[in-house]
């Protein structure tokens, strides 16, 4: 079993299975968009990704924090973003484009109302699915056996 497979397992938890006392991440999810990401002929996207991003947010009236970092470390993936929270999950995306930002913040709004921001694998968009680089759980959650929160 790769971790696309247990991404993909707990994503489809049933709610019930998947929920536990304060599980939902009700902080503002912040995602933190690359702006030094280049592609491989040197052209600079990452801030074309973050205007988009920022473009997608205001039109959807989203309640997300955007902030510009430098170097996710997953240069060769042009454009990287983190998706995060205090209590909720770490995902790390690559290989988006501007074209992806509508389908991140639909992501972000699945994190905010998902226990521990754990949007289910069916739910995210194809180039989400496909640019998936990480996921981390949240700090403050950690069972003995390292599975998915149920
Ligand atoms: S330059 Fe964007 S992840 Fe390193």
């Amino acid at each position: 079993m790769d971790r696309e497979d247990l991404d993909r397992m707990a994503g489809e938890l049933p709610p019930a299975e998947a929920s536990c006392s304060q599980a939902a991440t009700h902080d503002v999810p912040v995602v933190s968009i690359c702006i030094t990401c280049k592609t491989a002929d040197g052209i600079l996207v990452g801030p074309d990704l973050f205007e988009a991003v920022k473009a997608a947010a205001d039109r959807m009236g989203a309640d997300v924090q955007l902030r510009r970092v430098q170097c996710l470390s997953v240069c060769k993936r042009p454009t990287t973003v983190a998706v995060s929270s205090s209590g909720g999950y770490t995902f790390l995306f690559g290989d988006l484009q501007v074209e992806a930002a509508d389908d991140l913040l639909s992501f972000v709004q699945a994190y905010q109302g998902a226990d521990y921001g754990l949007v289910p694998w069916r739910q995210r968009a194809e180039v989400l699915r496909k640019g998936i680089v990480a996921r981390i759980p949240p700090s403050r959650w950690s069972p003995d056996d390292g599975s998915a929160p149920k």
